[in-house]
């Protein structure tokens, strides 16, 4: 692994689950334990990147260089982001975001009784294609992590999102596990990177990224 192939890049990183209230104990999440965003966020540092972590709730404690900013919801990330994506070089969406928030959270704790409680959802901002759209949109990577048919949905997402560089697992292979695999998805086509502790497919990740993205002083 070649150190500071980023130096002095500025990277932001979103990492971990999002949690949206339903009341005051309870909320929707997603299975995401925050390992492989974190795992990201240490190879950008040791490739000599400034990095900026937005995470929601995790358990595992961030690289200590990075300069971590912690979010609950799926909109207070969106305004995290928003705040810190000026004069970030790269973008790493790898936070697993809720597709869907609580219209009307009760403040309280709901009661149970005999009755069918429903929840409305409505749908909450993609946040990688909310940068992505930006007039000096940085380099973008989404994550995918998908349960079946991962080549056509990971493919199908990364062209959607009109991402550059996206990175696809299965879920049954990921989550929580401090090993994975993972496939990277180009321009150029695919590139699996076969099972692997998250740190060195993190480093591996990096090395990729640090090969397609060219800074916009030299385009
Ligand atoms: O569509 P899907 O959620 O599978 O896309 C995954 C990619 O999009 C990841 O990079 C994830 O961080 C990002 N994403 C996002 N905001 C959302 C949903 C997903 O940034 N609301």
């Amino acid at each position: 692994f070649q150190p500071k192939l980023l130096k002095n890049r500025k990277i932001l990183i979103t990492a971990g689950p999002t949690f949206e209230a339903i009341d005051a104990v309870r909320g929707i999440t997603n299975l995401s334990s925050g390992k492989m965003g974190y795992a990201v966020a240490r190879a950008a540092i040791e490739a000599g990147a400034e990095v900026t972590l937005i995470s929601g709730p995790s358990c595992i404690t961030p690289p200590s260089s990075a300069k971590l900013i912690s979010v609950t919801s799926a909109q207070e990330m969106l305004n995290a982001v928003n705040d810190a994506v000026e004069g970030m070089d790269i973008f790493i969406s790898v936070a697993a975001v809720s597709d869907y928030y609580v219209l009307n959270p009760s403040e309280q704790k709901i009661k149970k009784d005999a009755h069918i409680l429903t929840l409305e959802l409505a749908p909450n901002p993609d946040i990688v294609a909310n940068v992505v759209n930006l007039p000096n949109a940085p380099f973008c990577v989404g994550f995918a992590a998908e349960s079946e048919n991962l080549y056509e949905f990971a493919e199908m997402k990364r062209r959607r999102k009109n991402l550059p560089l996206l990175a696809a697992n299965l879920v049954q292979d990921a989550l929580g596990s401090d090993e994975s695999e993972l496939v990277l998805f180009d321009d150029e086509g695919t590139h699996p990177l076969p099972l692997a502790p998250k740190i060195t497919l993190a480093r591996q990740l990096i090395e990729h990224i640090a090969k397609l993205y060219i800074p916009s002083s030299q385009e």
